[in-house]
């Protein structure tokens, strides 16, 4: 007698091979038995036919880490099919916090919209503590941020590390690792792990090569430095031994577009080379960030109160305008292309394209975007339509290439469901069945369950997942194929998609016929 059986359905089982007809039975947390199972009996069936079983997906890229203590049902995931999800990522991991730092560090990191219960931790351990105590409704696989330790031990200042801050900053790192972190993130844009040079992440991420493990990162261009950026990524996967990926893989705004080829190719040699580089993309043509992430670097230096200030004197505005039109985000001046997703202390700014405000306030775009992060203290998000799609299938169709969202995790619903965030958050992984899929063939349904599943469990060295097979966590997803669909769009996001039945995370249901059971058995799926 199982738990569950799963009857009748089309198996794909994440490993690319076609799909095939079988019954999936479950016992406890494990897949038991995988095949014709005419005669079993469980506690409870579920009638497949005419849907895919998979295994249930990898969210790759994820921010539910700034979300998951006000939402520990990681609603917007369950919903999509996830059941794992690597978090901490871009630098930015909401542990460690030093005794010294953390009232300067904590609200550089509470850019998001909900609040994050600081006092509960410190350390990586007590962080990982802390989760799995709360109960998680998926399994997160946690990234040490390397700005969350570069602001503990440095602060917020561009300058170069001393050797005692360097030692301090590579014992946070192995201390992280030690308490299960699988490796390190980047987010080379991002002040103040953006003050780090190659050399300094390369002495970073020693001990994470020495113990097989990650450096993730947000490379530090991702326009007009891509192919610079991706080196620099490769060069410390090589020196450290550490595995590379590279997160949300772009070519922003159209005069970068070419560029994209040239990275992928340096991808691939890299892997010729036998270095283990890989990449993630989410399957829209848009980004998002905050909107402060767009001034040029040398303006964002200092934390907020110091930004703030240099955002109202008239000769530096002067100045970051100047360096807004030659570098970073905006240097196209595409400012039609550029959305407000969420403000706090401005909601009507959300939904609305930063060319019709600037021209409505009859303000220069620049102008406008400056005094506005000045009256928001910071805190708009933006989405910027800057990325091509051929470059999107060519990435996509990449074997090297996996899904992650790159997104925090809300419900639909409620207070948390603010502004007009990114559909990503709702869409990512039903979209590439829809979209990539079924109506433009970019990928067989085999090949995209693939780069949500196994090859993303492979490339974590997470053995025990990502596959449909017995003796393997019961992690699985029940979809239809000829109907699943995102129905999150960028002017209204807050749906859930279609077509996804049941979603099964170490053999308990999350979602049961459409329905989000409440259940919470998601584990830390640590390292160390
Ligand atoms: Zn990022
Ligand atoms: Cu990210």
């Amino acid at each position: 007698m199982f738990d569950l059986l799963i009857q009748n359905g089309q198996v794909i089982d994440g490993a690319k091979n076609p799909g095939f007809e079988a019954d999936v039975a479950i016992q406890r947390d494990v897949i038991a038995s995988v095949g014709k199972l005419e005669g079993a009996e469980a506690a409870r069936v579920i009638d497949a036919g005419g849907k895919v079983v998979a295994p249930g997906f990898i969210d790759i890229h994820s921010h539910g880490d700034f979300t998951l203590a006000a939402c520990p049902t990681a609603d917007s995931l369950i919903h999509q099919g996830v059941t794992t999800a690597v978090v901490g990522q871009c630098g930015l991991s909401l542990a460690p916090l030093l005794d010294a730092t953390r009232d300067e560090v904590t609200p550089s990191l509470d850019t998001r919209r909900m609040p994050i219960p600081w006092d509960k931790w410190s350390d990586f351990k007590s962080y990982l503590d802390f989760m799995k105590a709360l109960g998680l409704s998926i399994n997160i696989v946690p990234l040490v941020g390397q700005g969350t330790i570069r602001a503990g031990v440095m602060k917020f200042a561009s300058i170069r590390a001393t050797p005692d801050q360097m030692a301090a900053m590579q014992a946070e790192g192995v201390k992280a690792l030690e308490a299960g972190a699988i490796g390190i993130s980047t987010g080379l844009v991002y002040p103040p792990g953006s003050y780090a040079s190659t050399e300094e992440l390369i002495e970073l991420t020693r001990p994470v090569g020495q113990r097989r493990g990650f450096y993730f990162s947000h490379i530090r261009g991702e326009g007009q430095f891509l192919t610079e950026a991706v080196a620099e990524a490769i060069r410390i996967g090589r020196e450290t031994g550490a595995a590379v990926q590279i997160s949300h893989l772009k070519a922003g705004w159209p005069n970068n577009w070419k560029k994209q080829a040239r990275a992928v190719e340096m991808i691939e040699q890299a892997r010729l080379e036998g270095l283990d580089v890989s990449a993630d993309v989410y399957p829209y043509l848009a980004g998002s960030t905050s909107l402060k992430s767009g001034l040029p670097q040398w303006a964002q230096e200092g934390g907020k109160g110091v930004m703030l200030r240099r955002l109202t004197e008239p000769g530096t505005r002067q100045k970051i305008v100047e360096g807004m039109k030659k570098e970073g985000l905006f240097q196209d001046g595409a400012w039609d292309k550029i959305l407000i997703s969420h403000s706090t202390r401005r909601p009507d700014y959300a939904g609305r394209y930063v060319a019709d405000m600037a021209a409505e306030a009859g303000k220069l775009p620049e102008e406008w975007v400056l005094d506005a992060l000045v009256e928001t203290e910071l805190d708009p998000n933006m989405i910027l339509f800057m990325i091509s799609e051929a470059n999107l299938k060519t990435a996509l169709q990449n074997p090297a290439v996996m899904i992650g969202s790159d997104s925090s995790t809300i419900p639909t619903h409620g207070p948390l469901a603010e502004g007009v965030p990114h559909p990503r958050t709702f869409g990512t992984f039903p979209r590439v069945l829809a979209r990539y899929v079924r109506e433009e063939g970019v990928l067989s349904l085999e090949e995209a369950v693939h780069k949500m599943t196994g090859l993303s469990a492979n490339k974590l060295r997470l053995s025990d997942r990502g596959l449909i097979k017995a003796g393997l966590k019961a992690d699985l997803v029940v979809f239809d194929p000829k109907t699943i669909r995102d129905r999150a769009t960028y002017e209204d996001p807050f749906h859930y998609p279609e077509g996804i039945f049941q979603v099964i995370c170490n053999g308990i249901p999350v979602i049961a016929d459409g329905q989000p059971t409440g259940a919470r058995p998601g584990r830390v799926l640590a390292g160390g």
